[in-house]
């Protein structure tokens, strides 16, 4: 099956799926949304993506919602599709009330939608080869990137730049001049030896595969630490990697049009790649105990 929709409930084709003008998530970008990984048919890191939403849903003040209902009809979405490998967006808003920017009082149900869409990894496949070019771009976004809200203008912006450069993503730095994330995933990168990523904080959202793979590191040998790095500096490190629900691990191999280390994926990323998919694998077909 191409895709599959869910919204409020009902299944239908998206090209079918509407939602009324009045809808704050399209009035207000007053909505948030999670985008999980589905590996043959299972949903990977379930857990940590309805965390994550629930802290979104909490920060941003919404009336209570039921997670339990909407996880469950995430399953049948997934299992009438039919879709093995691909991936479930998931998208909440405050709901439809006339336009006022105060929340609507009594507060109104939700919009609930749920996609089910294959994703088909062998072009990423490629770029984990040849590693990719990245720009810096300031990060113009607001002081609350640890919500993942579906207002993303600012890195539509920042993306869209880097696309328009020839590049796969954009690094973003903020007022100090300090690297914080990529537009639509998370930064890490090797210095001295050692894994190092930026702190948790409203400045970043807190990636849920990157929150695997820093685990996952540690298991294998590869502790981090936590740092805030320069764009200077992390053009001066030996590895710069991309990490995301889809991506997985990738490597930028050119900032701002200048090489990275020696130009090619490193071993480090190479190790992470492949602990990942081994983790997957066991995740998928666990050891008889
Ligand atoms: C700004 C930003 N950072 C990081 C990520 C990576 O998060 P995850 O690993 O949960 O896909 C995303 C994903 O959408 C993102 O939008």
């Amino acid at each position: 099956m191409e895709n599959l929709a869910c919204l409020n409930g009902e299944l239908m084709p998206v090209d079918q799926a509407r939602v009324p003008v009045w809808d704050r998530g399209f009035l207000f970008g007053d909505a948030v949304y999670e985008v999980l990984r589905i590996y043959q048919g299972c949903c990977w890191l379930e857990d940590e993506h309805f965390a994550r939403l629930r802290r979104s849903l909490a920060a941003l003040e919404f009336p209570p919602i039921d997670l339990d209902r909407l996880i469950a009809r995430m399953h049948r979405t997934i299992s009438v599709s039919g879709i093995e490998e691909g991936t479930a967006y998931i998208h909440l808003t405050r709901g439809v009330a006339p336009r006022s920017h105060a929340f609507p009082r009594p507060p109104v149900p939700p919009t609930e939608l749920i996609v089910i869409r294959p994703y088909e990894d062998s072009t990423v496949a490629r770029l984990r080869e040849t590693g990719v070019g990245a720009i810096s771009h300031p990060d113009l976004r607001w002081k609350r990137c640890d919500v993942k809200s579906t207002n993303l203008l600012a890195n539509v912006l920042a993306l869209e730049a880097a696309h328009r450069a020839g590049a796969v993503e954009a690094i973003l730095v903020d007022a100090d001049g300090l690297v914080t994330e990529a537009t639509h995933t998370s930064l890490v990168w090797v210095r001295g030896g050692r894994l190092e990523a930026t702190p948790e904080g409203p400045m970043i959202l807190p990636g849920t595969t990157r929150g695997f793979l820093l685990r996952l590191a540690a298991e294998v040998g590869l502790p981090h630490a936590i740092a805030r790095v320069t764009l200077a500096e992390l053009t001066t490190a030996a590895e710069v990697l991309l990490m995301g629900t889809t991506i997985e691990v990738l490597s930028i191999v050119r900032l701002d049009g200048n090489q990275v280390a020696d130009g090619r994926p490193g071993p480090i990323a190479a190790r992470l790649q492949d602990a990942y998919r081994a983790a997957v694998a066991r995740w998928l077909a666990p050891e008889p105990v």
